[in-house]
């Protein structure tokens, strides 16, 4: 590939979610963070009404009619920037017939959210060629309605926002109810982030996340006869204590979930910003145990993945990340420790399941960038 035979590059950063899982739908703060994983596009303008698409990595290459955006559903290929385009369009940017190239280092299915990299990066693309400025948190709604709309996941606004407004070394305090951010920096001193993939298949992913979301829409909806709140976040998890009763079974769980995961959220920013790492570990074991029982969207994979870096020694806290069913958890290690803390989760894993894991070594981010080439 020849990059100077285009005239932008266009980057979209892959994300992982510190602590405030499942909670981004439910108005509730979280931290994620870009990693420099990404997807890249390529793109010039080629004075059509067409953008064509080809990819680093595939053979395929996919044409899309600006004038038809909506007729790609379901695309095996091509699908994101379909959608992207056709949100961004919807919003009322004009958009100009164009080549792009993509290049995704984000791996797919992996839970670092290889799509809202996709979708950012193909909108903040198609922006620049049009020769527009934008604002990346627009991009990212109009990112997070690609999903939804085109893609079908009911998703929050965690991955989209991320991938657009990330910061170099530093985790991303969103608040989802008012989309207001706050940087924190990610100091974590002896101890080393390490992301490592289960590579379990997630493909019950969508129907399952949407059930997820509509449990804790029937649990809010009681809620809201007995409490003046407009989501679940609104509640502290001691005034959630008090109408509890009110809640049965699984929607009791899931919202028991969000509004202690919401508290973890405070405290792991707090324990961050004091250097207190060890205080942050647990938190992320108490997570990943409450993804697991309450929320149950870990699966045994996960669960296996997360109980063998706990138990390693120079761990001191781990816990699923994403959306789950599949996917990567991350570990909090003593910096000197990694290489044995890897070997010994990938062997304790595979034994387990059966699945070979993937450790990477990924650093934290940017979000959007663009480039003239
Ligand atoms: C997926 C969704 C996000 C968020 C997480 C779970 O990644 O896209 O919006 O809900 O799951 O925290």
């Amino acid at each position: 590939m020849n990059e100077r035979e285009y005239v932008y590059k266009v980057t979209a950063a892959g994300r992982v979610n510190i602590i405030g899982e499942h909670v981004d739908y439910c108005g509730g703060k979280v931290l994620p963070a870009a990693l420099a994983v990404k997807n890249t596009v390529y793109i010039r303008p080629n004075g059509t009404n067409k953008i064509n698409l080809k990819w680093t990595t595939l053979p395929d290459e996919v044409t899309l009619d600006i004038d038809k955006l909506d007729s790609y559903k379901g695309l095996k290929y091509g699908n994101y920037q379909a959608g992207s385009a056709l949100m961004w369009q919807r919003a009322g940017h004009k958009l100009v017939g164009c080549d792009m190239l993509q290049d995704c280092t984000v791996p797919f299915g992996s839970g670092l959210s290889s799509s809202a990299a996709i979708e950012v990066s193909t909108i903040a693309a198609l922006a620049t060629v049009a020769g527009e400025e934008f604002d990346p948190v627009d991009v990212a709604l109009k990112a997070q309605q690609a999903e939804r709309e085109y893609a079908g996941v009911n998703c929050g606004i965690m991955d989209q926002y991320a991938s657009a407004c990330g910061k170099e070394n530093h985790a991303i305090l969103l608040d989802c109810k008012t989309l207001q951010r706050e940087y924190v920096p990610v100091e974590l001193g002896e101890y080393a982030l390490v992301i490592i993939n289960s590579n379990k298949p997630h493909n019950l992913v969508e129907s399952k996340y949407n059930e997820r979301r509509a449990e804790t829409e029937e649990a809010l909806r009681v809620l809201k006869e007995y409490a003046d709140i407009e989501c679940l976040a609104d509640l502290t998890a001691e005034e959630f204590e008090k109408y509890a009763h009110v809640l049965s079974g699984k929607v009791r769980d899931r919202a028991t979930h969000v509004v202690r995961e919401c508290e973890r959220v405070r405290l792991a920013v707090a324990a961050m910003k004091a250097g207190n790492i060890e205080a942050l570990g647990k938190l992320l074991n108490e997570s990943h145990d409450s993804l697991s029982k309450l929320y149950e969207v870990t699966g045994k994979e996960l669960d296996a993945l997360a109980k063998a870096a706990q138990e390693h020694p120079a761990c001191i806290g781990s816990r699923m990340t994403g959306a789950g069913f599949g996917g990567c958890t991350i570990s909090l290690v003593k910096k000197d420790c990694v290489k044995d803390f890897e070997a010994y989760v990938c062997e304790q894993y595979e034994g387990a399941t059966g699945y070979k894991p993937t450790c990477y070594e990924t650093e934290i981010s940017d979000g959007i960038t663009v480039e003239k080439l």
